[in-house]
Formats: structure tokens, C-alpha cells, sequence
């Protein structure tokens, strides 16, 4: 597949997700200037597009070979904090019967902070950008919908699988979508998050497998995919 196309809009949305496609004279800037200034105006006019656009592309790249034989043959696809959709746009570009349910949040945050969030205040997307990047690179509306995280009104469906990638308890806690999750998972379901502590989650579902360990990220996460709540 080619590098995926963003503007600059697309492009600080990127950034601003993936903290880790900022080079370190980015960083330098954050550093020196605030969260701020970086949020606001560094992450926007002070990046390469193009380069941007490339790793962002490989990350959701190798995001895809991660989850792949999970996602084969699902169809009801549910995201729990895609952010601008690279690797759910890749899913839908090369499974072509599949769905998916996007919930999101649709705002940014004046100044980004980064880590585990008590109360869940943070964001770092637009459902607006979202929409544009799905449908710009040729997704029919017909596959996907989009909900606003804090307008409540979450989607009653049954998911086949659902993702959530650096969202659900990476950021913040699983206890905010637990009861929500209970009514969407069925027998089958299989929902795959980032967590630091995978073991916590062997009590709460009867099965729990690693399919992925980040031993560079600062909180060395773990990504895993469960199934059946006990
Ligand atoms: C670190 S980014 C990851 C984005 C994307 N999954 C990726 O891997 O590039 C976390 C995303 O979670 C979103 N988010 C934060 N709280 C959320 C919530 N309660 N529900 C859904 N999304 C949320 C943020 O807006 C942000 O886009």
C-alpha cells in the first residue's frame, strides 16, 4: 500500500496522537516553549508533511500486520480512540465487507499532557478530520459511523471485534467503558487494548492473550486481546 496522504491539518492531528513522529528538534521546541505553544502552533507549522505523512503510514503499517490474523473474517468492527483512522482505514481498504463504529472525542486539548489521565479530560482529535480522511481516501459513508464520545449516545450494536489502540486504559480507565463493553461483546468478541497491567484483566475476562509487548514506550505497555467477561 502507498504512504497514506495528509495534509497539514491530518498531518498535527498525527503528531499530536503519535507523539513519537516528533523529531527531536520538536521536542527541543516543547520543551523550551510549553505544552502550549507546541499543541497549538508548533505540532502545526513546524513539521514536514511529508515525512509525517511516510511514518505515520509505516506505524499504522506495522499497527495492521500486529492485529491482522485477529481482524481476518470479522465484519462489526467497533474504535474506541481511533484518532485520524490510519489503521482502521487500512483494515477497510483491505477487507471490503467489514464496518466500522468510531467513537472518538472532538476536541484538542489546549495543552496536551501526556500519561495516564484520572479524569479522562484529554483529546486529540476532530470527528470532523476524522470523517475527512476516511472518505478523501475513497471510504463509501455507508461503512462507518462516527459518535462523540461525550455526547453519550453510544451505539447499541453487537461488535465482532473491537480495537482500541494507545486509548483504553492506556490513557485512561478501563472502568470508564466497562459496563458499555458488557452490552456490546458477545461470546466472540474480541477486544484488543494497550494496558501496563494485563494481569488485572484475568479477572475480568476468562481469556487474556498478549499479542504484543512495547518495551521502548515510557510506560513499556502490553497489548492485549480478550474475550468473554467473567
Ligand atoms: C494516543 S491517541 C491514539 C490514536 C490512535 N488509536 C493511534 O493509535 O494512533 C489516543 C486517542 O484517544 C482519544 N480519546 C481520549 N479519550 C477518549 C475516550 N473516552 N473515548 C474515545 N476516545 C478517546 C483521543 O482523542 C486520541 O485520539
Amino acid at each position: 500500500m502507498n504512504s497514506l496522504i495528509l495534509n497539514r491539518k491530518l498531518a498535527q492531528l498525527a503528531l499530536l496522537q503519535r507523539i513519537e513522529l516528533a523529531n527531536p528538534r520538536l521536542k527541543k521546541l516543547r520543551k523550551l516553549f510549553g505544552r502550549y505553544l507546541f499543541s497549538k502552533f508548533f505540532s502545526k507549522y513546524f513539521i514536514n508533511i511529508d515525512k509525517i505523512s511516510e511514518d505515520y503510514s509505516k506505524l499504522m503499517q506495522n499497527e495492521f500486520q500486529n492485529i491482522i490474523k485477529l481482524v481476518k473474517n470479522k465484519k462489526n468492527f467497533l474504535s474506541i480512540g481511533a484518532g485520524i483512522g490510519g489503521l482502521e482505514l487500512i483494515v477497510l481498504k483491505n477487507f471490503s465487507d467489514t464496518h466500522f463504529t468510531f467513537i472518538e472525542k472532538n476536541y484538542v486539548s489546549k495543552k496536551i499532557r501526556y500519561g495516564w489521565d484520572n479524569s479522562n479530560k484529554e483529546g486529540y482529535n476532530y470527528l470532523n478530520q476524522l470523517d475527512f480522511f476516511l472518505k478523501s481516501n475513497g471510504i463509501f459513508e455507508e461503512r462507518y459511523s462516527i459518535f462523540d464520545f461525550d455526547k453519550k449516545d453510544f451505539p447499541t450494536s453487537n461488535f465482532d471485534i473491537i480495537i482500541s489502540i494507545y486509548s483504553l486504559d492506556y490513557h485512561y480507565d478501563f472502568q470508564i467503558y466497562s459496563n458499555y463493553l458488557k452490552r456490546v461483546m458477545k461470546k466472540e468478541t474480541i477486544l484488543i487494548f494497550d494496558t501496563i497491567r494485563p494481569e488485572y484483566f484475568k479477572n475480568i475476562f476468562e481469556h487474556v492473550e498478549i499479542i504484543k509487548e512495547d518495551f521502548k514506550t515510557v510506560h513499556k505497555s502490553k497489548r492485549i486481546a480478550c474475550k468473554i467477561f467473567r
